[in-house]
């Protein structure tokens, strides 16, 4: 549809931007702070860009009223962050840490103080390694039963003031990072494995969702799913069917469960017969249904394209975490897709297709299925940056790339869509978990880098200035 009137942005538009404890805090073992996944993992060489670690990140652990001040100057209306389990129960369960719940309450209130939204995510992949030690993290479903109580302590704590929160940040992505590509904690390749990894992360999710209601009953809670759109390389229908099946086994198989409870039945089929699919005990599917979100969340980055793949084509390949553009080689499923490169589309460094209509597409499709509204968690433009004389950072990139896609979803809002809020991907610059200093995201940069000592400073980027006016404006000015 082309409108030539596009709707504005409803009046309490969250206006935010995200980060993830990781990321950012540092202070890995400081108040009494358990050891997690990340902390052992980045210590393995060759794991990371430059073997790059979030020991210190950008020190937000530290700087918090720095950063939230820097928030109020810019005008945000919420702030997306997540907090570190291991902070909160150093092995995972058992005795609660007050130093690490402080913390959270302390930005909390630094947050309330300026009028920011706090918008609480619960788990941001950095599970206590206790709990990986003890019995394989996520590949046991007594993680659900500590997850729970983790969360209970949370929505008790924080309830009062938190009211949007977010479950599980891209199960999609920590599930088959760390279990089938292995690039991830706890770096394992085992399709099966990965699965019923997964399966236990549903369960999770919707026990959580299930307590939330006791405890926050005011609330909001969704998961945030990294959608990345499946299309079709070209018409043949064979294409086409690729296409779809990669919408359900690389999306949907997440979002029905999300929504619904339930696996969508061609994938479920199909890996039924591979003797792949997770083993589901009684009981799990009424357990799935009882934690239906208010909102989706989507992480939207870029769309994906897909192409007929042989029943002895591609499995996985290489994926860019150099920075070297042209670097990414196809991956797929024999017989089920493989990627391909989208000639319409230009991609960032780390080959990542740029497409603001597909976050529309996307949009439209989780509207059309699900009738559920949308909390973009994140969208952002990871790309090197320069400071320049007089610590300027002409990021004209970035502001193109944030309004595109803030136009799209203008216009999948007169198209419909009922989007609760924008949090861009991210507010200071973080440590990328595989890609060091050197892919930057953030309004505000920081000086640290991958190897050396740095001083940390905030220097606000042009695209700072820039969303400021677009927050300011309600978006009429993008
Ligand atoms: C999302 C994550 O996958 O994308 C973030 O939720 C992450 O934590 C972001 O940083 C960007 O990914 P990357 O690999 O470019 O840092």
């Amino acid at each position: 549809m082309l409108h030539s009137k596009l709707k504005p942005f409803p009046k309490d538009f969250l206006w935010g931007s995200a980060s993830a404890a990781y990321q950012i805090e540092g202070a890995w073992n400081e108040d009494g702070k358990g050891i997690s996944n990340w902390d052992k993992f980045v210590r393995i060489p060759g794991k990371t860009f430059k073997g790059s670690n979030g020991d210190v990140a950008v020190d937000h652990y530290h700087r918090m009223k720095e950063d939230v001040a820097l928030m109020a100057e810019l005008g945000m209306k919420s702030y997306r962050f997540s907090v570190a389990w291991a902070r909160i129960f150093p092995t995972g369960k058992g005795i609660v840490n007050e130093k690490g719940l402080q913390f959270y309450d302390d930005l909390i209130n630094e947050l309330k103080k300026h009028n920011i939204e706090p918008i609480l995510t619960i788990y941001h992949w950095d599970l206590p390694q206790s709990l990986q030690d003890e019995y394989g993290g996520w590949e046991s479903r007594k993680i659900v039963e500590d997850f729970k109580n983790y969360a209970i302590t949370l929505f008790k704590r924080y309830g009062d003031r938190v009211k949007y929160w977010v479950s599980l940040n891209e199960q999609n992505i920590f599930t088959s990072f760390g279990y089938k590509t292995a690039l991830h904690p706890p770096g394992v390749s085992d399709e099966k494995l990965f699965y019923q990894v997964n399966h236990h992360a549903n369960l999770a999710n919707a026990v959580a969702i299930a307590e939330f209601r006791k405890y926050v009953p005011d609330g909001k809670i969704g998961p945030s799913f990294a959608y990345s759109p499946a299309y079709s390389v070209s018409s043949k229908p064979e294409d086409i069917l690729a296409a779809e099946n990669a919408e359900d086994i690389q999306n949907n198989w997440w979002m029905d469960i999300y929504a619904w409870g339930t696996y969508p039945k061609a994938a479920f089929t199909y890996l039924e017969e591979k003797g792949l699919a997770p083993v589901i005990e009684e009981g799990d599917y009424e357990i799935l249904a009882q934690g239906k979100p208010d909102f989706m969340g989507v992480n939207y980055y870029k769309t994906t394209t897909y192409e007929k793949n042989p029943l002895d084509g591609v499995k996985e390949g290489v994926f860019n975490t150099t920075g070297q553009k042209g670097t990414t080689q196809s991956t797929g499923i024999p017989g089920v897709f493989k990627t391909t490169a989208n000639e319409h589309l230009e991609t960032t460094n780390w080959d990542w297709d740029i497409d603001p209509t597909g976050l529309r597409i996307g949009l439209r499709r989780i509207t059309s299925r699900y009738g559920l509204p949308v909390l973009i968690s994140e969208n952002g433009l990871g790309e090197y940056d320069k400071v320049e004389e007089g610590d300027v950072v002409n990021d004209d990139y970035r502001i193109d790339y944030l309004r595109t896609h803030l136009q799209a979803i203008q216009e999948s809002i007169t198209d419909g869509v009922e989007v609760l809020g924008y949090c861009s991907w991210s507010f200071t610059d973080v440590l990328s978990w595989l890609n060091g200093f050197q892919k930057r995201y953030g309004f505000v940069y920081v000086n640290q880098h991958e190897e050396g000592e740095h001083d940390l400073r905030r220097i606000k980027k042009k695209s700072f200035y820039w969303y400021k006016e677009v927050i300011k404006t309600n978006g009429a000015k993008l």
